[in-house]
């Protein structure tokens, strides 16, 4: 059976942040997907510095070593999930700056958000992030994992212990994020045909 390369991009940055534990319990679950090679995806190792290409990245005409590296990291995905906190009501800025050093590389693939936070469940930085991804032509899903005050939902070791809204809102996104990603590889290998 034909796999898809799933990318799952940790999007905080923080040291003793707590989005890797939540990064964790989704990437253990999702590596045995049977449609997806998963990859796991940390933007605090990647470590890229504030944009400082000097050209639009839809030249892709890239001077830097590290903008090189992740452009290839992300032209090799069928599909996204982003791990997202929610800071100051918004989207953490490390995210906003990664998805800005590449155009292409995102156009017409799936985004799937896993987003924590307080009572927010990191929602409203989610959906501020949706209206970037849109325009580097990704395709944000609608179904979604949100996890309400995601703190009490890790133990004194750091796991993340999903409860079952949590796992029956993965399986949901999962099933989306099969069909979205289908159709989308179908659509990019049309536009190749085309030229
Ligand atoms: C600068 C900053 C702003 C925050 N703003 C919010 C917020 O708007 N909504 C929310 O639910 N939590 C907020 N929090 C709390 C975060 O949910 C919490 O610190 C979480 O651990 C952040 O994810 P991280 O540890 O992976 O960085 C904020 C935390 C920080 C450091």
């Amino acid at each position: 059976m034909e796999k898809f390369e799933l990318k799952v991009i940790v999007t905080s940055t923080r040291h003793e942040r707590k989005g890797g534990a939540v990064a964790n319990w989704f990437f253990e679950k999702a590596k045995n997907h049977e449609l997806f090679n998963v990859e796991l995806l940390d933007l605090k190792e990647i470590d890229l510095p504030m944009l400082d290409e000097p050209n639009h990245p839809m030249q892709m005409n890239y001077q830097y070593a590290h903008t090189k590296l992740w452009s290839e990291k992300v032209a090799a995905a069928d599909a996204f999930v982003f791990v997202i906190p929610e800071y100051n009501y918004g989207m953490p800025p490390a995210l906003v700056n990664a998805i800005d050093f590449l155009f292409k590389e995102w156009n017409y693939k799936p985004a799937a958000l896993v987003s924590y936070g307080g009572i927010s469940a990191g929602l409203r930085s989610a959906q501020m992030a949706k209206l970037i991804m849109t325009t580097v032509k990704m395709v944000p899903l609608t179904e979604a994992v949100s996890i309400p005050f995601f703190a009490k939902k890790i133990n004194a070791e750091g796991i993340f212990l999903s409860d079952s809204p949590i796992d029956n809102s993965y399986e949901v996104m999962m099933k989306e994020l099969v069909r979205w990603t289908r159709g989308l590889v179908a659509m990019r290998k049309n536009m190749e045909r085309e030229g």
